[in-house]
């Protein structure tokens, strides 16, 4: 299994989060690349692929991903498989808690693309999300605080890793 991880960073912590989801990928390869400097499109090589974004300024797209934002809307994930982390700060920013994520996550779906790796809303407190799925009790994808809980992080990821394992071979 050949796995490709975008992600974008403003501060250095959604970089620090793809290197650490390398580091627990025992599956075949995981390749990582910084949007700032890598076109999206060689997702098209790819059948798995991870997008991790921060949310910024109040429900906003980090500024990297919001430069390649259209770019989003051109590739074709039929027969793909995609699975989204997003940070955030859960009690600065309650009512817009991972916003960027739920916002990527419609334009993907949008573009047909099957989504794995749903993580449950337990453990989180928070307002209001963009990123939550239709009943309400899952965000569309790993949700990760490194304000508030850098120390749950390691064990969010494990465990989501085994989930995204499972579901890709079921
Ligand atoms: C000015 C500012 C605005 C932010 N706005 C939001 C927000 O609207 N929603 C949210 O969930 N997190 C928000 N955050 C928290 C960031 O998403 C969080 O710190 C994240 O870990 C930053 O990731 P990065 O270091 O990869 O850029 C904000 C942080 C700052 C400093």
């Amino acid at each position: 299994m050949k796995t490709i991880l975008f992600y974008g960073t403003t501060t250095g912590n959604t970089g620090d989060i793809a290197e650490k989801v390398k580091s627990v990928w025992s599956e075949g390869d995981i390749d990582l690349y910084d949007v700032v400097d890598t076109p999206l499109s060689l997702v098209d090589g790819y059948d798995t692929i991870i997008f991790a974004l921060p949310t910024w300024d109040y429900g906003e797209v980090q500024e990297d991903w919001q430069d390649v934002w259209d770019e989003v809307d051109v590739i074709d994930f039929s027969g793909k498989q995609v699975a989204f982390i997003g940070l955030g700060d859960q009690f600065g920013y309650p009512e817009w808690f991972v916003d960027a994520m739920g916002m990527l996550h419609d334009k993907v779906i949008a573009q047909g693309a099957t989504i794995i790796g749903h993580w449950p809303i337990e453990g989180y407190e928070f307002d209001e999300s963009k990123a939550l799925t239709e009943d309400g009790k899952h965000f569309v994808g790993l949700a990760l605080d490194e304000d508030w809980q850098r120390d749950e992080t390691d064990g969010r990821i494990s465990t989501w890793y085994k989930q995204l394992i499972f579901e890709l071979g079921s």
